[in-house]
């Protein structure tokens, strides 16, 4: 089982960068439930505060590109890939070599598309269980549902992040599972430890199912 976990910084200059609030515990969760269910686990993490789950091999990155080579990596031979990575779109078009001096008034920074990691393993799957989550603010099970289908996945964790108790940082999540032809599961609010056993409880059965 491959899971990744937490946010990835993109570097502005030597000293800054751009990253989100994602703590990595979802993450860290599955990986921690997922070894201790008895599978061989690889966690590829962004930076965190959390300390790494027993039994697992973990990874640290820090860029969208790194988490793309780590992952690509570690494809071929996972039967599971669990993306809970909270990955920036956009990196500095250019990190600046020496520390970016106070001058004008305002400075705009360029930015460049990062690669779509999960959407680049959906379309090289080839056996692997795909499982994505979704962090929206608006329209959840649209935008869930459409990212499902575009990246290929086997199932996807909708959450609505502006619900308390949901999402970045929150020890606790409240979400929706989507599955191919439409099907949606509404979880009631729980913490993220049982939420990973429920859906690592989701991803025995589509196991199941597919052997
Ligand atoms: O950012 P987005 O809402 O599209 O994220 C949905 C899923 O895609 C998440 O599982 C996330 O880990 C993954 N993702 C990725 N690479 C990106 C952006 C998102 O693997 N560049």
């Amino acid at each position: 089982v491959l899971v990744t976990a937490g946010p990835t910084r993109e570097p502005i200059d030597p000293v800054r960068y751009i990253s989100n609030r994602s703590s990595g515990k979802m993450g860290y969760a599955l990986a921690a439930a997922a070894a201790a269910r008895g599978a061989t686990v690889t966690l590829v993490t962004g930076p965190t505060e959390l300390s790494s789950p027993p039994r697992a091999t973990v990874v640290k990155v820090e860029t969208a590109q790194e988490m793309r080579q780590a992952v690509l990596a570690e494809f071929a031979g996972a039967d599971v890939v669990i993306k809970a990575a909270a990955v920036a779109d956009y990196r500095p078009q250019t990190a600046a070599t020496q520390k970016i001096k106070k001058r004008a008034d305002n400075l705009t920074l360029a930015l460049t598309k990062n690669p779509d990691i999960l959407a680049e393993l959906g379309a090289l799957k080839s056996g692997q269980l795909l499982v994505g989550f979704a962090a929206e603010t608006e329209d959840l099970l649209a935008h869930a549902g459409e990212k499902l289908a575009r990246k290929n996945l086997d199932l996807i964790v909708a959450n609505d992040v502006t619900l308390a108790g949901a999402g970045f940082g929150a020890d606790t999540n409240i979400v929706k599972l989507l599955y191919p032809g439409g099907r949606v599961e509404e979880l009631p609010l729980m913490a993220k430890e049982a939420l990973a056993d429920v859906i690592l409880d989701k991803i025995g059965d589509l196991l199941a199912k597919k052997h």
